[in-house]
Formats: structure tokens, sequence, C-alpha cells
């Protein structure tokens, strides 16, 4: 046993360059690497036993020499006393940690334990930043793990993800697969999660994190964040707020299970592990195939959480959402109107109604496919039938594309075509195309399955739904990619006895036909959808152009939704519909608490009075016109609706020169003290002038400050009265620089 480790760590070392026990520059200082933006330092430090540790993550250091000078969190040491075991960059089973490692294998031989050394790392130029890949080996098993990190120099964003190789003579055994590791020493901690559930997206709740494990996870297997979403934040020293301390903001691309560890150690030190579920996947890695880990994305701020959000927002912007730099499209869609009740008269009027509206698009929503037997008239069947539906369409799409550019507006389309109906022709001809049990009963999510994304003839099988339609219908204009079933029955019929690569097989699969469609169609909008908010990650959104939050369109609900997301998400990929949900509440309300993301429609429009129409086609039109500052400024969020019994945004052009105010009362208490709203982000020294527009036709704006003209200063500093005791009010203010 003793011959065969010495041998491969002999060839690995070869093939790798010579093994560095404790690496110093020819001058003799340890080898240090700063990953840094204008505003933060991570500084890792190759400490005298040759491995790596964190040795600073903070604000930016302004003097080059003093990120030499840490010590006390590198190990000094190479007898790995527990008092002394440093914050190791990428712990692994076996060593003196004692706490939750990032790697955890295998080896051929059964042993566990895994030391990874320092070999190098080179620092090249990248679009908004400078990457930095460090490469790090074990000396007694030929296994080598890169790490990656972006360091956005901008936007204060970094991104970070690590390649797991190894060349034992057979696979070995991957436990763990965490994407990276970050420490913190601090007086005490507090997390703000994002826990979910259909129509109940983005809840936020904070508590403080003590001795041991707080674990956010998720086992779903698509629709993933179905009960939890991939992000969270951590309050140094204070509970997280908007405008002050110092906050950690982190997220996950992963479009599957997802795992945040955070471990207090018996230090007090907090460590975050973010990466991949390992749960049922205990992954088999092949020799010389590359495991890479999912993307971490974090960010710092010392100025509260809103100030983390805009770096979040401006780097997704410029870096990483598709088409993020780009136009959005307004739109008009049917689901909430009629459901799978349609036929070709009926698209065609919306289509009319959405010109009338003055939105861009027709959106069609489910229920358009499936023949015979396999019609989807419900959701009971049709599902991988992607055939028109003759009997609601006898023409066809192609029919619809015409209706849609005789009314003047482009037509898009839904489809979720990782999901089969049992009781469908694909299922009937391929049923071990989905993923099923084949000995025990099946229990389904809304009456369908999973196809098997781990096989590549399934995943041949979903791109040629977009390319069908696309290659018929080059006019196009857009998708509502769904997927409303999480894994059920979880055994892959392709996979065999490889049952643990599935979770992770499946999400490869699916990112395999997303860059498909990306080669294929550059430039098409899509949105990710699923069942509401249960995709809304940063690896899908490099395929989309924007994701679906919540099917909780109840305006009330919606301010909780879209605070708690906007966290994380520029408007510019929120998508917002106005609809018949609490109708107890004003079409005006609905439409401005749509209107601060990107605003749709999904409304029976006959149902409106003249009066809505007309406001409805004047706050499109006010929406369109404030897009460079919704979509593409800066987002401040100014009053919480979980502090307060109101909530208040607003943006600013990048140039300062256009803002909006939105300002909704919820429901405030009986002669409540009502506070002034104080803007933010607006130039201290120009003057603005204040409008309040969306205002219904006839009705005149009750503010004293409309019409006026104010300097930024005074905004931001005295504010606006714009907050009632009215239930479910809502003001939307144009501030325009003179
Ligand atoms: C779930 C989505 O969230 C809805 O918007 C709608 O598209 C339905 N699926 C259609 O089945």
């Amino acid at each position: 046993m003793t011959k065969t480790i010495s041998f491969q760590a002999c060839c690995f070392a070869m093939l790798f360059g010579a093994m560095t026990m404790g690496s110093v520059s020819a001058q003799g200082a340890p080898t240090v690497i700063r990953i840094g933006t204008q505003n933060t330092d991570l500084i890792l430090q190759v400490a005298d036993n040759g491995r790596l540790y964190q040795s600073y993550f903070g604000e930016h250091l302004l003097h080059d020499a003093d990120i030499n000078q840490f010590s006390w969190n590198v190990l000094s040491s190479s007898d790995g006393s527990m008092s002394d075991r440093g914050w190791e960059v990428y712990s692994c089973n076996g060593n003196e940690d004692y706490f939750e490692p990032a790697l955890s294998v295998i080896h051929n031989d059964g042993n566990r334990t895994t030391y990874l050394y320092y070999q190098n790392h080179k620092q090249t130029k990248v679009a908004g930043g400078v990457q930095t890949d460090i490469v790090l080996s074990d000396n007694q098993y030929p296994i080598e793990v890169t790490l990656h990190y972006i360091a956005y120099e901008q936007e204060d964003v970094i991104k970070c993800w690590s390649e797991i190789r190894h060349q034992e003579k057979k696979p070995v055994t991957l436990l763990a697969y965490a994407t990276t590791m970050l420490y913190f020493n601090n007086p005490a901690y507090y997390l703000t999660e994002f826990s979910s559930d259909w129509a109940n997206e983005a809840k936020m709740s904070s508590q403080r994190l003590q001795f041991g494990k707080k674990v956010i996870d998720t086992k779903l297997g698509s629709r993933a964040a179905m009960f939890t979403h991939p992000f969270f934040e951590v309050g140094l020293d204070r509970p997280v707020s908007e405008k002050e301390g110092n906050v950690l903001l982190g997220t996950v691309g992963w479009t599957g299970n997802f795992r945040f560890t955070f471990e207090v150690d018996n230090a007090g030190n907090l460590r975050v592990i973010p990466g991949i579920n390992p749960y049922a996947s205990d992954y088999k890695l092949q020799p010389n195939e590359v495991f890479e880990t999912a993307e971490f994305i974090f960010t710092l701020s010392n100025q509260g959480a809103s100030h983390g959000s805009r770096n979040l927002h401006d780097w997704a912007r410029r870096y990483q959402v598709k088409d993020g730099m780009g136009d959005r499209l307004s739109l008009l869609n049917n689901w909430e109107n009629t459901g799978f009740d349609f036929d070709q008269q009926i698209l065609a009027s919306f289509m009319h109604e959405a010109k009338n509206l003055g939105v861009d698009m027709f959106l069609l929503d489910d229920g358009w496919f499936g023949n015979g037997e396999t019609a989807r008239n419900d959701d009971h069947a049709g599902l991988g039938d992607w055939e028109v539906n003759r009997a609601k369409l006898p023409q066809g799409i192609p029919a619809l594309v015409d209706a849609a550019k005789e009314a003047g507006v482009k037509f898009g389309i839904w489809i979720e075509p990782e999901m089969v109906n049992p009781r469908s022709e694909l299922f009937k001809t391929h049923p071990d195309w989905a993923i099923t049990l084949p000995n025990r009963e099946h229990y389904y999510y809304r009456n369908q399955l999973v196809l098997d994304l781990s096989n590549p003839k399934v995943q041949d099988y979903v791109y040629s739904v977009v390319e069908n339609i696309m290659k018929e219908n080059p006019d196009v204009a857009f998708f509502k990619w769904d997927c409303n079933s999480p894994i059920t029955n979880i055994y892959s019929p392709y996979l065999k006895s490889e049952q643990g690569q599935l979770y992770i097989n499946h999400v490869r699969g699916v990112y395999n036909v997303f860059k498909r469609v990306k080669q294929n169609y550059p430039n098409l909008p899509m949105m990710l959808c699923s069942g509401g908010g249960g995709r809304c990650d940063y690896e899908a959104l490099k395929y989309f152009t924007e994701f679906w939050p919540s099917d909780d369109t109840n305006p009330v609900e919606r301010c909780y939704i879209q605070w708690g997301f906007s966290q994380f998400f520029p408007a510019k990929t929120m998508c917002a519909h106005v609809t018949s949900w609490n109708k107890q509440t004003s079409v005006k309300f609905r439409t401005d608490v749509a209107s601060m993301c990107k605003l749709g429609f999904d409304i029976g429009l006959k149902e409106l009075s003249k009066d809505e129409i007309s406001y409805c086609q004047q706050a499109v039109a006010n929406w369109t016109r404030l897009k460079s500052a919704i979509l593409d400024g800066d987002q401040y969020r100014l009053v919480s609706p979980y502090e307060t019994n109101h909530m208040a945004v607003n943006y600013v052009t990048k140039d300062k020169s256009k803002a909006v105010l939105f300002a909704y009362d919820i429901h405030p208490r009986f002669n409540e003290k009502l506070q002034a709203v104080r803007l933010e982000g607006l130039d201290p020294n120009r003057y603005y002038r204040v409008e309040e527009i969306n205002l219904m036709p006839g009705a005149k704006s009750r503010l004293s400050s409309n019409g006026k003209v104010y300097s930024g200063d005074y905004l931001m500093k005295v504010g606006l009265n714009v907050l009632t005791q009215g239930q479910t009010i809502s003001h939307v203010i144009e501030l325009s620089a003179q």
C-alpha cells in the first residue's frame, strides 16, 4: 500500500511540478495572495507547512506592505496543535481542524484524509477585474484542487469556484465538494435567510448564530429553490440592517440542490461553506475528470445590505445575466386570465389589447400543446408532447406570430420542456427517459415526472423543443421556461448503478441544454420560472434575461417578495405582473407595485373600467420612459415593509439626472405617526423637480411637494411626505434634475 501511494505521489509531482513544502519568495517572505477590489481585500497566505490559509477578509488595506503582517490565523507550526489550527482556505477531511471541511474524498485505498499543499498561482486580467487561479495538491495522493477567484474591482464583488481532479487508478468518491470557505472573527454573527414556498417566496428572517452549525439546504433536485433560496446575508457584530454595519451577502449559482453551512467553532470563529449539496450524491470522480463546483458570489459591505445589493445589481447586469445591459420587453400574459381555456381568436384579441395597453409583447402561457387523449386542457396531461393543440389553435403557432405582427406586438411562448406527464405520447414511447423508480409505487408532483437530463439523448430532446419552435417560427421573440416539479421517484434509468451522480449530472444536463439554447439564440430573451420563484440563481441567469419571483401577485405580498429578492437581484431581472390577485386593492396600487420591477400584465383587460385602462396606458408609458432609472439605475431601499407598515424604494439613473420614488402604504395603523421619506443616491448639489406620476385620470396630486423644485441635499436630508394612513395607497414620484 505504502509503495503504491508513493509511486502515485511521485507521478503527480512530476506532472504538476516539484512539491513545495512551505512556499517562500526569493526574499524569504511567505507567499501572500491578494484578491482585492476597490474596497475589499481577501488575503491568502501559504504557511510554513506549505498549506494555504485565509489571513484576512475585510476592508481594502491601504498599504501593500501591510498584507504581509498577518500571522495569527495562519498555522505557524506543522504539529497542528488544536489551539493553533489556522483558517485553511480549502480545508479537507482528516486534518487538525476538526470542524466542517470543504472537501471530503475516499481515495482508492480507502483512506479518507486529504492534505492540500500550495503549488503555484497566477493572476490574469479578465473583463471587470482580476482572476486568480491557485493550484493545491496532496503529497500522498495524486489529487489536485484549483481554486479560482475573480475579483470585480468596481463592484466589490468576488466570484469563486473550484476544480477537483485526480490521477488515482480508479474513481475516487467525493463525499463533500464545497466551492470555498470564508472565515470571520467577530463578537457576534446574525444570519438573514430567505425561506420560501409556493406563493410565499423570499421570506426574510434573522437569527443569531451560536456555537455549532446552521445548515440551509435543499433536496428537491429540480424546482430546487422552492423552500429556500440560494442566498443569505450575515451581519457581522450586529443584525443585518439596510444602511449600516458590516454585512456579507453571498449566493451560490447552482440550479439544483445547494447547501450553506454556517459553523461557529469553539473559539467563536465563523466559517461559511457554500456549495452543491452532497445529499445522496457520493460522486464517483473518474481519473482525469474535472469536477467543477458551483460558483459562489459574494460582496462585503460596510454600509449595510442596501449597498451590498447595489454591488450585486451592477455586477449581475455587467457580467453575469444574459443580456444584462440590454433592454427588456413589457408584456401581456394570459395565464391568470384564461388558464388553459383559450383559442386563436381569444389570443388574437389579447394581442390587440396588448398593443392598446402599450406593452411590447403578448406572452402565451401553458395549454397550447398536446392532442387527443394527451391534450393539455389541465395539468394532468400533455407535458412532453410539444405539438400545437389543433382544437384550440388549428393554424398553429405561425398564425399566432402573424396575428401578433398584425396587432403590432411581439409574440412569446411558454414551455416546460424538462417535464413529462405520464399521460403523454412521449412517456408512452420513452418511459425510460423519465426519472422513475423501477420497483416502487410512483408519487407525483403536479401529476408529472422530471425527465432524466443526465441522459444525453434526453438533453437533445429537450433542446429540440426550443429548436423546433424557432425553426418553424423564427420570429418568436421570447420564451417563458417553466419547471413545476421537484424530482420525484429518485432513480435514473440511464445511470443504473451510479445513482450517486444523479442530482449533479441532472443539473449539468440542464446546463448543457441552456448552453445550446444560448449559443444558437444569443439574442432571445428568456424568463426563468419554476412554479413561481423555485429557480432563482446566478448560474441559470447566465442563460436567462429575467426570472419569475412568485405566482403570488397580490400586491401586498409582492411588496415583501420584491423587497426580499431585490437584496440579490436587479429590478431588471425580476418580472412583476398586474393581475386580479387581491382585487380589493386598486388597479393603480397593483400597477405601482409591479412598476418597481420588470412590468407586465396578466389580467382580463375587459374587466377594467375606461379610467383604469387609461391609467394603465399612462403607467406603461411612464415605466417605459423611466427604464433607465428602474432597470439600469441604482436602487435604494428606503422604508422596509418588515419594519414598518409601508414600503419605499427609489431608483436613480447612473448620471443622477432622473430618479423615481415608489412609496406604498400597506396597512398603516389608525393615527399612525408618519415619517417623511428621505431619498438616497441623488446629487446633493443638483436641483430636482418633483412630479407625481401614475395618477388616475382626472385625479390631481395632493402632495404639497408636487411641481416644486428641491436640492438633492434637501431631498436626502429632509425628504418628502409621501406616506399616508390609507390602506394600500401608492405614490410614484418622478424627479428630474434641472
Ligand atoms: C407555474 C408558473 O409559475 C405560472 O406562471 C404558470 O406559467 C403556470 N406554471 C402554468 O402551468
